[in-house]
């Protein structure tokens, strides 16, 4: 892909990346109440064919999001679902992609005041190269910011707004010299990471914070305790999780659509395990790469064709 991609979609129509553009005065408030996705495209190379993981479930997150913000719902999961696979033909991706689908508020004053159902839809993509396997494993440290509550701003979809407190974590955890954070929740438990979830490897069992501990309700989260249950064999809890579990764990690792499975090294320079990623993170990092570019067929259900076998190259 070029500098940017040739189109996105808006509104129910392929526009060329350069006619996509709002007046200056829609900057700001209209991002308060917007919703979004990440979604990935995996590029199979010897397929041809890329396929975007677990569409249907994204979209639907997506319309429980605008739900939850009080957003009209103007495409169905059907259309959303048709408008993701033209924009990537309409773009020929012939690579791991990424896609974001937006939707905000337009109409109405721009101002707490200016409350208005009115919904509008864009999605943009990117390239977005896989780090699956590469043996990675980042350094964190636990945030002096706590994540958001649900009785404050709802983690559990994914509002622009909550990607301030995302931000703040972030920022602070480089600022100190570590590559990632990890936050806990008002009650002093695991929450997740600022973009990701968190698992914890602990005497062979798998665990992580159940969806009551202040984070986003993740699909790679779920399609991870449904390989470790169902393919490995692992004994699961999702329950609380407290911080010094963290520093105790075998192994600990992010989950998510963009971070896949980063593997983490240390926490508040704790070293987690021997400091490179774990058996059991291996081996679902191997399984979780297999099936979402569909090199391993199991689970055809989670993978959507982007039909590009059918385009002629360019
Ligand atoms: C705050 C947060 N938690 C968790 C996740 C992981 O969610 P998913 O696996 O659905 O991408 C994300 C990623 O989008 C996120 O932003």
């Amino acid at each position: 892909m070029a500098e940017h991609p040739a189109y996105l979609w808006w509104n129910g129509k392929l526009v060329r990346w350069e006619e996509a553009t709002v007046h200056v005065t829609d900057l700001g408030w209209s991002t308060v109440g917007a919703v979004f996705e990440g979604i990935r495209m995996y590029w199979n190379a010897e397929a041809g064919e890329g396929f975007v993981f677990r569409l249907q479930d994204h979209l639907e997150r997506l319309h429980h999001s605008m739900k939850l913000v009080r957003l009209e719902r103007r495409y169905s999961v059907d259309e959303l679902t048709e408008a993701v696979i033209t924009l990537l033909r309409a773009n020929e991706c012939r690579e791991d992609t990424y896609i974001q689908p937006v939707a905000y508020r337009s109409g109405g004053p721009k101002s707490l005041s200016g409350y208005s159902p009115e919904s509008q839809i864009y999605i943009s993509i990117r390239p977005m190269p896989s780090e699956l396997l590469s043996g990675k494993a980042v350094h964190a440290r636990v945030s002096s910011w706590r994540r958001i509550a649900d009785d404050v701003m709802p983690p559990r979809v994914k509002n622009i707004s909550n990607y301030r407190n995302s931000q703040l974590a972030t920022m602070e955890a480089l600022q100190d010299g570590y590559d990632a954070a990890i936050l806990l929740n008002t009650q002093g438990k695991v929450a997740e990471g600022p973009g990701a979830c968190l698992m914890l490897v602990r005497n062979g069992k798998l665990i992580t914070p159940d969806v009551t501990s202040s984070i986003l309700e993740s699909i790679t989260r779920d399609t991870l305790l449904t390989l470790a249950r169902e393919d490995l064999g692992l004994l699961v809890e999702e329950r609380p999780v407290d911080r010094t579990e963290l520093y105790l764990a075998d192994e600990v690792f992010l989950c998510g659509t963009a971070a896949e499975i980063t593997p983490i090294a240390s926490i508040d320079r704790y070293q987690i395990g021997d400091g490179a990623p774990g058996p059991i993170t291996q081996q679902l990092a191997r399984l979780y790469h297999d099936i979402v570019r569909g090199i391993d067929p199991r689970r055809p259900l989670w993978r959507t064709p982007v039909g590009m076998t059918q385009l002629t190259k360019a």
